[in-house]
């Protein structure tokens, strides 16, 4: 970072960039997010090849150790996924708290705060232990989704079940019912889809959480809450409301026009880096495309491709220059529904893909970062004194 220098001879750091735009905070080998392109690396894989593939589980592992697992080490992981769903007394009791009077987001900052209750040895600094805690909270954060919904949906608790996926256990932890195959295969998809994605708001939390060698509940609590904001992972219900609200193709080009005009945005387009269509989006629409073939359900991502045309249309000529294309959310929302999801539920479901991420990024940032802490750029007044305001 180049530096001015002061009367005195400090560095004077440069003014402040607004959000951040283009700078590196962090080198990671875990995922680059090519804007220009439209591409998305994972671990040196596109997430072309990943999604539709690879289990969310493999995905996990792929990040944590930088290369998909043998079959014995995918039994491995899954054993032990299996093992740790059980959620900590702790965590059950905030979770059975969260349902009788919060939303779904803050019932899973609520429940995942909980769950460092049970750490073997909270002490423990090794990477082994910190892979462990990665483990436990892939495994428990879709239990806490999956009890917090049962319970505020009036069921009775449903165990987890050992032999089932996270995909597959975490619908059926919510509806007592084991899903249908194409559903599961659905939402381990969009899992595998969003499990990384470079420098993110939530990801950036994460990792300034873990610079101050903090425990990695506390790093995956914090980013919780920055997924929570509709100008990140709150955007997926609000982009389906916008697509139930227009209805019919022919009242697209109207109602976006409309909003746009009134200063609104359009949930599920624009983005930081991507200026061409968000690769994830791509995915998502084939995982939606597939599983509609499965229900008959077409008529919904018909409707979806036609928003999808005109809003690109509108936005071109409304904000010139701005390259505003769709985001990762706008077939998200079109893809979790199908899989039987409610829209509150569709951020939560974001954090148990991007849990994968969060943790494999904690314990980069815990092997070899330093402390995350800038500058910010003073513009208020000077030398004021106590005694002129009395
Ligand atoms: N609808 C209408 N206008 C938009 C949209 C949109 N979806 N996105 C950006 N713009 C406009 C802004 O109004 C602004 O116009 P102006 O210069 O005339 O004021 C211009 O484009 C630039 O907007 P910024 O907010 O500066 O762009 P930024 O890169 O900070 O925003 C963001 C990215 C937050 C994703 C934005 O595109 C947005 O709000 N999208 C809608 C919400 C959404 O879909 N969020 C999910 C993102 S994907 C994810 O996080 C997983």
């Amino acid at each position: 970072m180049s530096t001015q220098s002061t009367a005195n001879g400090a560095a004077k750091p440069d003014a402040a960039k607004s959000g951040l735009e283009g700078v590196v905070v962090a080198r990671t080998e875990l995922s680059e997010v090519d804007g220009l392109q439209g591409r998305l690396t994972i671990r040196g894989y596109d997430v072309e090849e990943l999604a539709g593939r690879a289990s969310f589980e493999e995905v996990a592992y792929l990040l944590w150790h930088g290369e998909l697992p043998s079959s014995s080490e995918l039994e491995r992981l899954q054993g032990q996924i299996a093992e740790y769903r059980r959620l900590p007394d702790e965590a059950r009791a905030a979770v059975e708290l969260a349902a009788k009077r919060m939303g779904p987001m803050d019932a899973l900052r609520f429940g995942v705060a909980a769950l460092s209750a049970d750490d073997p040895n909270p002490d423990d600094e090794s990477p082994e232990a910190h892979l462990d805690r990665a483990i436990r909270l892939v495994a428990r954060v879709p239990v806490v989704v999956a009890t917090y919904q049962r319970l505020r949906t009036g069921g009775e608790l449903v165990e987890p079940r050992d032999d089932l996926s996270i995909a597959g256990n975490v619908l059926y932890q919510m509806t007592g019912k084991e899903a249908e195959a194409p559903e599961v295969k659905g939402l381990d998809t969009y899992l595998v889809t969003v499990a990384d994605h470079g420098m993110n708001a939530s990801t950036f939390t994460a990792r300034v959480i873990a610079s101050t060698a903090a425990d990695m509940v506390s790093a995956i609590t914090g980013a919780i809450g920055a997924l929570k904001g509709p100008l990140h992972g709150g955007a997926p219900g609000p982009a389906l409301t916008m697509i139930e609200e227009i209805g019919s193709p022919e009242r697209a080009e109207p109602w976006m026009r409309d909003a746009v005009t009134k200063g609104k945005r359009l949930m599920g387009f624009g983005h930081r880096v991507y200026k061409v269509r968000d690769p994830r989006a791509e995915v998502l629409y084939t995982a939606a495309e597939i599983l509609a073939d499965e229900t008959g359900e077409r008529e919904a991502l018909a409707l979806a491709q036609e928003v999808e045309r005109v809003g690109v249309q509108v936005l071109a000529e409304t904000k010139p220059g701005r390259n505003l294309s769709t985001n990762v959310e706008f077939y998200t929302a079109l893809l979790l529904r199908e899989v039987g999801l409610t829209p509150d539920l569709f951020s939560p479901a974001f954090g148990i893909g991007r849990t994968a991420g969060w943790t494999a990024h904690y314990m980069e940032q815990r092997a070899g970062g330093r402390l995350i802490r800038p500058q910010s750029e003073y513009i208020g007044p000077r030398d004021l004194r106590y005694s002129d305001q009395r």
